[in-house]
C-alpha cells in the first residue's frame, strides 16, 4: 500500500477553481470517520461538508493519527478502526432511497511510518467488493434496497481501519445503461490536465486522477465546448486532451497491472476538439479497445462519450489505441479516459421495511451492545443476535421472531415495532419496559407467540390480544395468573388449533411422496432426452443454421477464398458480419470427424485469439463451419518469400504474443485442457489489424484430466516439420507437443524462413547459426536491421527453448506469453509511442 504515502498531494486542490461551481451537496453523505460524536465541518480545499461517523456504525475505536498537520487535510488526521468482531458495517441510508445509482468511495488513509498496512476485505452488504490495498475504493452502486451497508471484515492481516466514506447521488444517464451490475473504479483519469479535478468542478465529485503527458493540447475557451453530457463530464477535465508523442499517428494506453482472473471492463472515452481547426485540417481516427475495432471518429466541441466492453485476463495488453484515418490532417487526440471493472453484485437484503424497523427499535432502546451491525438478516452467518429470518431466494429477507429478552430496555414498547409484519414470535421478557401494551400487537397477523413476563406494562392489555389468546391463535406470557394458565395448558397440548398437527405430520408425508413421484418423472424424462439425443450431434442452439441459411449467407457461394483437403472456404455475411464459411466436401469421412470435434470446442472456448465461431450447419447433406470472417488471412501468406510487404518486427512480436496467448488459453484457461495438434503459419489467421487468432481445431484433443502429464494414445498427427519428435515417437501427447509446433511457427516468424527450406530444417539451421552467435543473420533480412537485438535474442532464445528435443525441458506456454509480452514491451518502450495507465497505483502518476 506504497500508493497510500502520496495521498497528501493529491488531495490539495485548487481553491480558485471552484468559484464559479454551485454548492449543492444535497445527494452527498460526506463521513469523516473518528471526529468526535455530533462534529462536523467544511474542508477548506474541497468545500465539502463532512459530519462525524457516530451514527453510521457503533463499533470501532477511534485514533487521531494527527496524519497532516494542515487543517487543509482535516479529512485524514483521524481514523476508526476494529480491533474487535470479524466484520464491522457502515450503515447509509441515502435520502433518494433505493433503485438510484450512487458512486460509493471509501477511503484508507496509512501512514507507512506505523509499519506494515493491513489488509482487509472490504464488502457491500454480504457482496465481496474488494481486498484493500488502495489509498480508495470506488463503486458505482445501483441501490435495490434503501440501505447501503459498507462492511469492513477481518482477515487476519492486521486490524481493519477507514478514514472516511463518502456518497454521492450519481442521478446521470451515462453509467446507466446497466441495470444491475455494478462498477468497480479501475482508473478515471483527466488527460493532459495539471491538477487532479473533483468537487465543485465536478458535481458529483468523483475524482479523476491527473495524467502526465508529453504532448498535449487545451482550449482556454471552456465555454465553447458544448453538449447535453455537460453536467456529466466536467468541463474543466474535457478542457485538455492528450496528443501521442511527437505527433504520432498513433497514441495508445496500455494496461499494467496484476490481473488475478479474468474480468470484464468497461471502458469510457471521452472526447472533444479543444483546437481551432482550419478548414483544410481534420482530426479522424480509429478507436480499438483492446484490439477490437470500435469506431471511426472525429471529434467536435461537443463533448462525446465513446462506450466499451472489453475483457482483461492478463497483466499487460494494448487497452486503448487511436490511431489516424489517411484522411485525417491531424493527430489523434484523447480527453477523458475511465475504465471500470463490471461487477454482479447479488444485493440480498432484508426487507427495507424490516429493516427500518428493526433499526428504529434499536435506536429507541439504545442497543450498542449487541453488535447488530450491518444488515439484520444476510449474510444469514451474521444475522442479528436474536433474530430470526425467513430466506426466500425470490424475495428479501424477513424478520419472523425478535428475542430481546433480558436485554434491559427501558420505556414503552416501540412502535416500529407494528412494522414488523412477518413476524411470528417476539420476546420481550424481563425487561423495564412500562406503559400501555399497544394494541398493534394483536394486529400482527402473523404473531403466533408474544412473552411480556417481567415488566411493568400498565393493565388492562388491549382486550384484542386477550381474545386472540383466549381463541388460541396467540400464545401469550404475561405477569397474569390467568393468562399463565392458559399458557400452561396450552403447553400441555390443549390449544384448540391443534388441528394444524394433523398437517403438521402429513405434510411431510404427502410433500415426500409428491418430491418421489416428481424425482421419478424426472428421470424417465432424462433417460427419453438421453435416447433422443444419441442421433443429434449437437444440442440446438441459435448457432445452428440449415443448409438455406447458409447459402443465403454465402450468396449462393459466389465468393471462394480458400480450398482444401477438407472443402472450400466462402465468403459471406451475417446480418452486418463478415463472416467466413468452411464446407466440408461431401465425400471425406474423416473431414467430418474433425468437423465434429471444432465446433464442439468452439461453442464452448472463447478467446480474443481463438477464431470465434459464428454457427454450423449440420444438415444431412451439408456440414458447414462459419467463423468470424479474419480479413488479412493466415500468417502464411504474409510471411514468406514474395508476400507483398514485410511485417514489421512490432507486428511479429505482436502476433507471436497473440498466438502464443490462445494456446497459453487452451492449455491453462480450459478444463479440461486442450492440445491444438496442428500448430502453424496456415492455422493463425490475422484480422484487419494483424492481430492473430488460432484456427482449425479439428485435430485437437482435450485431456480427460486435469493432469497435464496425462498420456493419451491416439494416432499420431499433425504438420510435418512442426511434430513434436517425442510425440512422434512415443505417440504420448501433451500439450508440450504444441509448445514444441509453437516453436517451429515462433522461428518461422522472426526468420521468414520456411520450415524446410534447401533441405535443411529450420530448427536445425537456426541452433547452428545460434551457436556460432549469429543472431542478427536469424532474423528476416528484409527487415534491414529495424529491430531491437536484445528483444531479437531473448525471442531465439525463447524458440530455441520451445524446440528442445525432450518435453520437459520446452518452457509452458504461460512462460512464453510472458517472454513474449516481455519482448513486446520493450520494443514499444523503444519506439516510445505509448504510456500506460496502471490500473492499481493510479496515483503512480502523480509527481511527488
Ligand atoms: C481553513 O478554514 C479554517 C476556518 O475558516 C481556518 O481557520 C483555517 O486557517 C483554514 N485553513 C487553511 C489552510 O486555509
Ligand atoms: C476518406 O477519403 C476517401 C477518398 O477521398 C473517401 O472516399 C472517404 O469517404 C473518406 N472517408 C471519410 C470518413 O471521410
Ligand atoms: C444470496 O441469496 C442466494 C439465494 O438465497 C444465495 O444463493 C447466495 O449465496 C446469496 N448471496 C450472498 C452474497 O449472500
Ligand atoms: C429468548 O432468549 C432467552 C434467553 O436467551 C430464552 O430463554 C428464551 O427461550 C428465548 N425466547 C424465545 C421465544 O425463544
Ligand atoms: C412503518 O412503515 C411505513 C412504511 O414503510 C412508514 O411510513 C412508517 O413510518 C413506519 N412506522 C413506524 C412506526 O416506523
Amino acid at each position: 500500500m506504497k500508493v497510500l504515502r502520496i495521498f497528501f498531494p493529491i488531495l490539495v486542490l485548487h481553491v480558485a477553481a471552484m468559484i464559479y461551481a454551485q454548492d449543492d451537496q444535497s445527494g452527498f453523505i460526506s463521513i469523516d470517520c473518528g471526529i468526535p460524536q455530533g462534529s462536523h465541518y467544511t474542508d477548506n480545499s474541497t468545500g465539502i461538508n463532512y459530519v462525524s461517523d457516530y451514527g453510521f456504525i457503533d463499533a470501532g475505536v477511534t485514533q487521531d493519527i494527527q496524519a497532516i498537520q494542515n487543517n487543509n487535510l482535516r479529512v485524514l488526521n483521524t481514523i476508526r478502526s476494529f480491533p474487535e468482531n470479524k466484520r464491522n458495517c457502515y450503515t447509509l441510508r441515502p435520502q433518494n432511497g433505493k433503485n438510484n445509482r450512487y458512486l460509493i468511495r471509501a477511503i484508507f488513509y496509512y501512514d507507512e511510518s506505523r509499519g506494515e498496512p493491513p489488509q482487509f476485505d472490504l464488502f457491500i452488504g454480504a457482496d465481496y467488493w474488494a481486498t484493500v490495498t488502495q489509498m480508495y475504493h470506488e463503486l458505482i452502486h445501483l441501490a435495490s434496497s434503501d440501505y447501503i451497508h459498507v462492511c469492513l471484515v477481518n482477515t487476519d492481516q492486521g486490524v481493519p481501519f477507514i478514514t472516511a466514506l463518502e456518497l454521492r447521488l450519481l442521478n446521470i444517464t451515462m453509467y446507466e445503461e446497466y441495470q444491475s451490475p455494478s462498477l468497480i473504479l479501475q482508473a478515471r483519469y483527466s488527460l493532459a490536465t495539471n491538477e487532479m479535478i473533483r468537487y465543485k468542478d465536478d458535481k458529483f465529485d468523483r475524482i479523476w486522477y491527473y495524467y502526465k503527458v508529453n504532448k498535449s493540447v487545451h482550449t482556454s475557451d471552456t465555454v465553447s465546448l458544448k453538449s447535453f453530457t455537460e453536467e456529466q463530464v466536467p468541463l474543466k477535465v474535457m478542457s485538455t486532451a492528450m496528443l501521442p508523442i511527437d505527433n504520432n499517428s498513433i497514441l495508445q494506453l496500455n494496461y499494467t497491472g496484476t490481473v488475478k482472473d479474468y474480468f470484464d471492463l468497461i471502458v469510457y472515452l471521452h472526447f472533444a476538439e479543444v483546437e481551432m481547426l482550419q478548414s483544410n485540417q481534420k482530426r479522424e481516427f480509429n478507436i480499438y479497445i483492446n484490439h477490437v475495432w470500435t469506431g471511426r471518429f472525429s471529434p467536435s466541441t461537443n463533448i462525446t462519450t465513446v462506450k466499451a466492453y472489453t475483457y482483461s485476463n492478463s497483466s499487460f495488453f494494448e487497452l486503448i489505441r487511436l490511431v489516424r484515418t489517411s484522411n485525417s490532417t491531424l493527430p489523434p487526440i484523447l480527453n477523458a479516459v475511465e475504465v471500470y471493472k463490471l461487477k454482479q453484485f447479488q444485493q440480498n437484503q432484508t426487507d427495507d421495511q424490516d429493516a427500518a424497523a428493526i433499526l428504529s427499535t434499536k435506536s429507541t432502546y439504545g442497543l450498542t451492545k449487541l453488535n447488530w451491525q450491518g444488515d439484520p438478516c444476510v449474510p444469514q452467518e451474521n444475522v442479528w443476535v436474536g433474530l430470526n429470518c425467513n430466506y426466500d431466494a425470490s424475495r428479501a429477507a424477513r424478520i419472523v421472531s425478535l428475542n430481546l429478552s433480558s436485554r434491559g430496555l427501558i420505556g414503552e414498547i416501540a412502535t416500529a415495532l407494528a412494522n414488523l409484519t412477518m413476524i411470528e414470535s417476539l420476546d420481550l421478557s424481563y425487561n423495564k419496559l412500562t406503559g400501555n401494551v399497544p394494541n398493534f400487537l394483536a394486529q400482527l397477523n402473523n404473531l403466533r407467540i408474544l412473552n411480556l413476563v417481567g415488566n411493568n406494562f400498565t393493565r388492562p392489555l388491549p382486550a384484542e390480544l386477550l381474545e386472540k389468546s383466549k381463541k388460541g391463535s396467540l400464545s401469550l406470557s404475561t405477569d397474569e395468573e390467568g393468562i399463565d394458565e392458559e399458557k400452561s395448558s396450552c403447553l400441555k397440548g390443549s390449544c384448540r388449533n391443534n388441528n394444524n398437527k394433523i398437517v403438521v405430520i402429513l405434510a411431510p408425508i404427502i410433500g415426500g411422496i409428491v418430491v418421489l413421484s416428481i424425482i421419478v418423472l424426472i428421470v424417465i424424462q432424462m433417460k427419453r432426452k438421453a435416447l433422443i439425443k444419441k442421433e443429434e450431434l449437437f444440442i440446438p442452439s441459435k448457432q445452428r443454421f440449415t443448409y438455406s441459411e447458409v447459402v443465403s449467407i454465402t450468396n449462393n457461394f459466389q465468393n471462394e477464398i480458400g480450398r482444401g483437403g477438407f472443402g472450400s472456404v466462402f465468403r459471406g455475411s451475417v446480418g452486418n458480419n463478415q463472416v467466413a464459411v468452411k464446407m466440408l466436401s461431401e465425400s471425406s469421412s474423416q473431414g467430418y470427424k474433425e468437423f465434429q470435434t471444432e465446433v464442439k470446442l468452439l461453442i464452448k472456448i472463447h478467446h480474443t485469439n481463438i477464431t470465434s465461431l459464428v454457427g454450423y450447419c449440420d444438415d444431412r447433406n451439408h456440414k458447414g463451419i462459419i467463423y468470424e470472417f479474419m480479413a488479412n488471412g493466415n500468417l502464411g501468406d504474409h510471411l514468406f518469400d514474395g508476400s507483398a510487404t514485410v511485417l514489421s518486427w512490432e507486428r511479429r512480436l505482436q502476433i507471436g504474443c497473440d498466438a502464443a496467448e490462445g494456446l497459453a488459453y487452451l492449455h491453462h484457461g480450459c478444463r479440461p485442457p486442450i492440445v491444438h495438434r496442428d500448430v502453424k503459419p496456415s492455422n493463425i489467421l490475422l484480422n484487419e489489424g494483424f492481430h492473430a487468432k488460432l484456427a482449425d481445431f479439428g485435430l485437437s484433443r482435450a485431456f480427460a484430466t486435469e493432469d497435464a502429464t496425462h498420456i493419451t494414445s491416439i494416432k499420431v498427427a499433425g504438420t510435418l516439420g512442426y511434430l513434436d519428435p517425442e510425440y512422434h515417437a512415443t505417440t504420448r501427447l501433451t500439450e508440450k507437443s504444441d509448445v514444441y509446433s509453437f516453436g517451429v511457427l515462433l522461428l518461422e516468424l522472426i526468420t521468414s524462413r520456411r520450415v524446410i527450406s534447401e533441405g535443411v530444417n529450420i530448427v536445425q539451421w537456426v541452433k547452428s547459426q545460434h551457436e556460432v552467435g549469429n543472431v542478427e543473420t536469424i532474423i528476416d533480412s528484409r527487415l534491414d536491421g529495424r529491430f531491437d537485438i536484445k528483444t531479437a535474442e531473448t525471442v531465439v532464445e525463447t524458440a530455441i527453448a520451445c524446440v528442445s528435443p525432450k518435453s520437459i525441458k520446452r518452457p509452458t506456454m504461460n512462460d512464453v506469453v510472458m517472454d513474449l509480452k516481455h519482448c513486446l514491451r520493450a520494443e514499444r518502450t523503444r519506439q516510445s509511442e505509448s504510456m500506460s495507465l496502471n490500473f492499481e497505483t493510479m496515483s503512480d502518476l502523480i509527481p511527488r
